[in-house]
């Protein structure tokens, strides 16, 4: 879906006569206002409140070479950092979901446009603490990385922007990036309060910090490492655990200074405030947390082959495909190459005979949205699947570690939590016929969607819309190797979709 942006002419004005200044200033306030109405149209349109259940049956083999669509975290840098940089960035393959899309209209409404031409998306930056107030709450809907990301972006301009999500986001935890951007000098309007709707507002004199993450997390690293690049001096985030590192990538691929060093085991980061960022070509390779359903699927239907073609295989990403090996499962790294700063590969899968495995703490990181679909297979395998390490699956989109042990339970798979851990008993087959309650996550419905095309029974997810936050192909790629979904009779309705 490409951002709608109407270029209106200037509305009248009177008998002033306008300076050049005051006319761009009025043409980026027309643009601005276009935008919030386009937004809330198309927000209205998506918190309709209509839950879309699916039911996944039995597969016979899945076949085929597909590719899936632009890794979300590289597509949410693309368009923030090409909105800070100067002169126009272009992209390819932009990830065309609704969190990437609330990202594309968050950067238009702070002055700097983003939108699609012909197969590329271009991004207007403004330079050097260039962005300008917007005219309306920035309204992220689903998506985490989004806000704090943004909030990053706020924290070093002189402005003050109301940040607003869906009933999801609204929930999620914002203290742990507010807390040291606070301390860099972003005030938080509403005074203790740390989840949306929240207004904040930021200053052209950000200091500098050196700031340990207490939780593994990319989105508080680099929202610390953004905000950084409007400090006066260095900015550090020392982190003890790797956790995905696409903005220290593509920060130095638009020209900041960006360092990384090793330090007593931990990992420090140094941003040097005050340079500029120049606009860019990106292409985003496929999106591995994507392409982790359709290698899944393909693991557990019998007979089947797929080939998925130019997916991002950087290392911070890839514990799942570290672990589905150690399981037994047969994938393939082919091709292997490097684009953009970022290794992509074609990845071949067979279906494979899993065992259970231990999957350390360690990796948490490197998997952490591929929790749902792991344990969603892991009863196709024979013993005990442990994953360890797992506090952060439940301050996601939902809380994920109940969320898959009780869609587990459902579906007749003996699994259990034991504090940060989940423990799948596989027996090698599923039983299925449960219903999945998914709670506004669209990993949640996915995972179980996947299940479902080789358990003995047809699972049923309570609804499907929020899948459209990161992967509306979803569907259409799974079908078109051969997977089968059908509308259940009749609606589900779940709790989180009453209307109010
Ligand atoms: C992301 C980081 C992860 C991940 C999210 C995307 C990012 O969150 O769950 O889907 O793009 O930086 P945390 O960094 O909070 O673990």
């Amino acid at each position: 879906m490409a951002a709608r942006v109407a270029l209106t002419g200037l509305p009248a004005q009177g008998l002033y006569r306008q300076t050049r200044r005051s006319q761009r200033a009025t043409q980026a306030q027309a643009l601005r206002r276009d935008i919030a109405l386009t937004l809330f149209t198309e927000l209205a349109a998506v918190h309709s409140f209509q839950p879309k259940p699916l039911a996944a049956r039995r597969a016979s083999a899945l076949s085929g070479r597909v590719r899936v669509p632009g890794d979300k975290s590289i597509s949410h840098r693309a368009l923030i950092f090409g909105a800070l940089a100067t002169g126009t960035t272009r992209v390819r393959g932009l990830l065309e979901a609704e969190d990437v899309i609330n990202t594309a209209k968050a950067v238009t409404a702070l002055g700097a446009p983003a939108a699609k031409s012909g197969a590329e998306w271009h991004i207007k930056g403004r330079g050097p603490g260039g962005l300008t107030q917007p005219l309306a709450a920035l309204d992220f809907g689903n998506s985490g990385t989004g806000t704090r990301l943004m909030m990053g972006v706020v924290a070093g301009h002189a402005m003050t922007v109301t940040m607003i999500g869906d009933a999801s986001l609204s929930k999620r935890p914002m203290r742990r990036v507010l807390g040291p951007l606070k301390q860099m000098g972003l005030q938080v309007m509403d005074e203790g309060k740390e989840t949306l709707p929240l207004t904040l507002r930021g200053t052209g004199d950000l200091l500098p910090v050196t700031y340990t993450l207490p939780v593994p997390s990319a989105q508080v690293k680099s929202a610390i490492l953004i905000a950084g690049l409007h400090a006066a001096g260095e900015t550090t985030v020392i982190e003890a655990e790797a956790t995905r590192d696409h903005t220290e990538r593509m920060l130095r691929f638009f020209g900041a200074d960006v360092s990384a060093r090793q330090q007593d085991g931990n990992t420090h980061i140094t941003v040097c405030g005050g340079g500029e960022l120049t606009g860019r070509d990106i292409v985003v390779p496929g999106d591995p947390s994507s392409a982790a359903f359709l290698v899944a699927a393909a693991l557990i239907v019998p007979g089947s082959d797929i080939t998925i073609e130019g997916v991002l295989v950087n290392t911070t990403r890839i514990g799942l495909y570290t672990t589905l090996r150690e399981m037994g499962g047969a994938i393939e790294f082919l091709n292997t190459r490097e684009d953009g700063g970022e290794a992509i590969a074609d990845l071949r899968v067979r279906s494979s005979d899993l065992k259970g495995v231990h999957v350390p703490a360690a990796r948490a990181p490197s998997m952490i949205d591929e929790y749902p679909v792991l344990a969603a297979i892991a009863g196709f395998a024979r013993g005990d699947t442990r994953m360890d390490g797992l506090a952060e699956l439940k301050v996601k989109e939902s809380d994920r570690l109940a969320a898959t042990a009780d869609g587990l339970l459902a579906n007749g798979v003996s699994a259990r939590v034991e504090g940060d851990s989940l423990i799948v008993m596989g027996t090698g087959s599923v039983k299925g016929g449960g219903l999945v309650a998914t709670h506004l996550d669209h990993r949640i419905a996915m995972a179980f969607l996947t299940a479902g095309l080789a358990s003995e029974q047809p699972i049923i997810v309570d609804d499907t819309s929020m899948v459209a936050t990161s992967f509306p192909e979803f569907r259409g790629l799974m079908e078109r190797l051969g997977a089968a979904y059908q509308e259940p009779a009749s609606a589900v309705p779940s709790s989180e979709h009453k209307q109010p």
